[in-house]
């Protein structure tokens, strides 16, 4: 399997077999995340992180990543200091950051810009996020958890919960979760629907998702609860955002019923969707997600570096 060169815009240029590839490869990755092994497969090697939008785990797993593999990273994480707030376009901007880099991570606003970002650029481009389209990477490390705490991805009940409809990382792991034949149940107020096109791709997967607005009739049967939080900047109109916000809150009293085993995800940050009350629960694992982020993303580097 050669990954050398490829760009990561979207989980469904991957096939099952290339993301279990990848997570057998980001397992390994794990001893030098922690610093417990020094790696030098990307020594000599630059990777470029250009931050058009906020981030905290996206951007600091990738330089984590890259200088734990022995790399080094350079960017920006606010537009407003480049020459975007001249004019520059991203093409052209994509232009630069491939001359100085052998990689490069993009985070943007406009759905579609990774892809147009892979189209102007000789190097690799990794999509960190784009607009309310796809979140790759965050997808890939969602899946390295759900195997990491409940030992297979396979078969296993797993609901999405809250913004399905601005939501990258639902509509990306969602995608994911259909391959690995898995029960999905989408929880949603009424206004923030997983998008009819992503069901239609589901469905025509042989998935056949279940929709509802009642979390706490879910929680019982459930392996996985993926938390999102209601994506405030995403909504047009404001007045839209105050009616949904605070729908569901997953507190002590929601999750009694929950199985022993059953594992709470967020790919954060949180707002009120957790109570700071369930991180010392035995369900909350999304710290331990948030870490995952750098061994799954060293795995990516060394991948479409070329050197594993
Ligand atoms: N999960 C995630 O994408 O978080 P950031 O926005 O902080 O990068």
């Amino acid at each position: 399997m050669n990954f050398k060169g490829k760009d990561v815009v979207s989980i469904r240029d991957f096939s099952k077999k290339e993301i279990e590839h990848i997570l057998s490869v980001a397992k390994t990755m794990v001893p030098a995340a922690k610093g417990q092994e020094i790696s030098e497969l990307m020594k000599g090697k630059i990777l470029a992180t250009l931050f058009y939008e906020p981030s905290t785990r996206t951007n600091l797993s990738f330089k984590a990543a890259m200088l734990r593999l022995g790399g080094s990273t350079l960017g920006f994480t606010d537009a407003k200091g480049t020459s975007a707030t001249k004019g520059e376009t991203l093409a052209d901007t994509i232009r630069m950051a491939e001359a100085y880099s052998d990689i490069v991570v993009l985070r943007h606003p406009q759905e579609g810009s990774a892809r147009l970002a892979a189209q102007f650029s000789k190097q690799p481009v990794i999509n960190a996020g784009d607009g309310a389209g796809q979140h790759p990477t965050q997808t890939l490390l969602d899946l390295f958890t759900i195997q990491d705490e409940l030992g297979s991805i396979e078969g296993k009940n797993i609901a999405l919960v809250g913004d399905l409809r601005y939501g990258r990382t639902a509509h990306s792991l969602a995608h994911a979760l259909a391959m690995f034949d898995t029960k999905l149940t989408f929880v949603s107020p009424r206004t923030l629907k997983m998008p009819g096109e992503v069901i239609r791709h589901l469905e025509d997967e042989g998935a056949e998702p279940v929709i509802s607005d009642d979390l706490e009739s879910v929680i019982p049967d459930s392996d996985i609860i993926y938390v999102t939080r209601i994506q405030k900047e995403r909504f047009p109109d404001p007045a839209e955002y105050i009616k949904v916000a605070g729908s569901y809150r997953l507190d002590q009293d929601m999750i009694k019923n929950a199985k022993q085993t059953m594992r709470i995800m967020h790919p954060l940050p949180r707002v009120n969707e957790i109570p700071p009350e369930i991180d010392a629960t035995v369900h909350s694992a999304y710290f331990r997600q948030a870490f995952n982020g750098v061994p799954v993303r060293m795995a990516l580097l060394a991948l479409v570096g070329g050197v594993v």
